[in-house]
């Protein structure tokens, strides 16, 4: 199963992954833990820039691919072929929604890149947190670039994930406000059941 987490910032997605982590392993699902941007060590240098630098939009929508490919060679394709659970946090749907649907970047041309980056394999599973942007903003202690864009940025964001929430199969939203972190993980062990 290679499964993807989304959602806006401060939306819980790590607390969830870790927590997730731990009932796999409880479970006996022999699972790998990883991230975008990032995720292998080429991918990790790469994040340090998207994350601290200005660029235009176009070489940062460039080096989410480009970390991309490297992530999911080195990472994600091997632990898939040993047969492991891979739990991503964030992939292809976060280009769509913030470097498309909130920055304005053409959506097929991301898509064409999303698949060029991940070999065309796509998530089996994807959770979207759903969370006011509000809320989540506030929970940002050390902003990074896409947290200082402000609540009108992030609302763009939230809409682009709720129209591929629509359109695709894979996904499934989870509406967080009024869950605790154990609740939230609940929900999704509860989903996973079904594939183990
Ligand atoms: P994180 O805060 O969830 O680690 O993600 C880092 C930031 O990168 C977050 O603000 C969302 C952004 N991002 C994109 O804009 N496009 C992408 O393709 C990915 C993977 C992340």
């Amino acid at each position: 199963m290679f499964i993807t987490f989304e959602g806006t910032e401060g939306c819980g997605k790590s607390t969830l992954i870790r927590n997730l982590s731990t009932r796999l392993q409880t479970l006996g699902v022999p699972h790998l833990v990883t991230r975008e941007p990032g995720g292998s060590r080429t991918a990790e240098e790469i994040r340090k820039v998207i994350l601290n630098e200005e660029m235009d939009p176009l070489t940062e929508l460039f080096l989410y691919e480009a970390a991309r490919a490297e992530h999911f060679r080195n990472t994600i394709a091997p632990a898939l072929k040993q047969g492991k659970w891979v739990l991503c946090d964030r992939f292809t749907d976060s280009t769509l929604a913030y470097q498309g649907y909130a920055r304005g970047i053409a959506l097929p041309m991301i898509r064409t890149l999303n698949r060029i980056a991940s070999h065309r394999k796509s998530p089996d599973l994807t959770f979207f947190l759903d969370l006011p942007v509000e809320i989540g903003l506030a929970r940002a202690s050390d902003p990074n670039r896409f947290e200082r864009e402000g609540v009108e940025f992030q609302k763009k964001v939230r809409k682009g994930f709720l129209e591929i929430a629509k359109k695709e199969k894979r996904f499934r939203v989870i509406r967080v406000s009024k869950l605790d972190p154990d609740q939230v993980c609940e929900k999704v062990v509860r989903e996973l059941r079904k594939y183990l």
